[in-house]
């Protein structure tokens, strides 16, 4: 076997280096088997520090004060860098089995190179990944402390809110003695701001809830009748205010199945959207049936209507088409709606500027 031979042999042997830690050594180590050299480099494209050195540090290849064999690093032939051994007389045999040599390199080379890339995209995807968990815990346990806080808050003010309205409930029907026309204006006053604030407190732990996911139900059977007469008792105030007639149109046996407070609120929501947008003496009109499995509570107003361009919008959260319009936070119907899907209901809107909205939630009877 000549050297030739024996080198070809040899080379062979760079297929079985595998893409370890101390690569850069075990090439250089099986180019000592071949060839007799001081020191080596590999050096990468567009870097001006070798990537893998042997024996001697330099910077550059500039740097480089002896003579040298070179040989392009080529993957699909285009030089992706440059494998170089020093030393003296190197032979035109020398410099053909080098030439064979880097074309092995290169290949596993390549390979080691988008390794390389691989685990660096790697291990920045995994740091990133954790930062972004370790974000996300913190704004969970965040979002918690929040949701908690506004529960425990929102029930500290509700306490004494309803104590006011029963209070004022009491007075109004006179248990307590006769009142005089403008005693009994005050109180339906006292009775409407009061009212105005448990609704916003309502819609603010609905809307924390409901972000949050914490929205449960509980569902019971009751009549339908009930459940809309008590929501129209309590918007009774804002009716006499603005006289506003409200007629209704509910049977006595029809039953629904769903959550009780719930549907109140749902109830509440519309109703005191209803009387809010529509002018002094206008008419509302509540109506519930019952049609194949489906049940229908539909809440009709001849107020200022809503434009057909804003129809769905007005479902979004913070959403008012008046700005300037008080009492308001525009959550109303975000949550609206949000309740009625949650009951896995449905709801309409039918409105024509000027002349009125309609609004129709449908319930499954189940
Ligand atoms: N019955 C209605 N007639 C006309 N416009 C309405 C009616 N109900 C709701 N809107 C419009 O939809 C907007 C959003 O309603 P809502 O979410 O209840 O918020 P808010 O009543 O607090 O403003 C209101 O600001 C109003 O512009
Ligand atoms: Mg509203």
């Amino acid at each position: 076997m000549n050297r030739f031979e024996k080198a070809l042999d040899l080379i062979c042997e760079f297929n079985k280096i595998n893409n370890s830690e101390n690569f850069g050594e075990q090439i250089f180590s099986n180019l000592k088997k071949i060839f007799r050299f001081n020191s080596g480099y590999i050096f990468y494209t567009n870097s001006t520090k070798p990537e893998y050195f042997f024996n001697k540090k330099v910077n550059s290849i500039n740097d480089i004060d002896e003579s040298y064999l070179i040989e392009d690093l080529l993957y699909k032939k285009t030089p992706f860098g440059k494998i170089i051994i020093t030393g003296s007389n190197f032979s035109e045999n020398d410099k053909k089995i080098f030439k064979a040599c880097a074309s092995v390199i290169a290949n596993i080379t390549k390979d080691e190179e988008i390794s390389k890339i691989l685990k660096m995209q790697i291990h920045a995807f995994q740091e990133g990944f954790d930062k972004v968990k370790k974000s996300n815990e913190k704004i969970t346990k965040l979002e918690k402390t929040k949701t908690d806080f506004i529960s425990r808050i929102s029930h500290e003010l509700r306490t004494p809110l309803n104590s006011i309205l029963g209070f004022s409930d009491l007075l109004e029907k006179e248990f307590v003695g006769k009142l005089n026309n403008k005693q009994k204006e005050y109180i339906n006053d006292i009775k409407i701001s009061a009212l105005h604030l448990l609704g916003v407190i309502n819609e603010v732990l609905d809307i924390t809830k409901i972000e949050a996911n914490a929205m449960k139900l509980n569902i019971t059977h009751f009549s339908a009748q009930q459940a809309l007469n008590e929501v129209i008792n309590v918007i009774k105030p804002l009716l006499i205010k603005k006289h506003q007639t409200l007629n209704t149109k509910i049977p006595e046996d029809i039953e629904i199945k769903a959550d009780y407070q719930k549907l109140r609120q749902i109830l509440f929501n519309l109703l005191s959207n209803a009387v809010k947008y529509t002018r002094e003496n206008g008419k509302i009109i509540v109506k519930c049936i019952k049609k194949e499995n489906k049940i229908y509570i539909s809440i009709k107003d001849n107020g200022i209507g809503i434009e057909k361009k804003n129809l769905k919008k007005i479902f979004n959260k913070f959403e008012q088409l008046d700005r300037n319009q008080e009492n308001s936070t525009g959550l109303g119907l975000a949550i609206t709606k949000e309740l009625v899907k949650l009951h896995r209901g449905a709801i309409k809107l039918v409105s024509i500027p000027e002349k009125g909205s309609t609004f129709t939630v449908i319930l499954p009877i189940q």
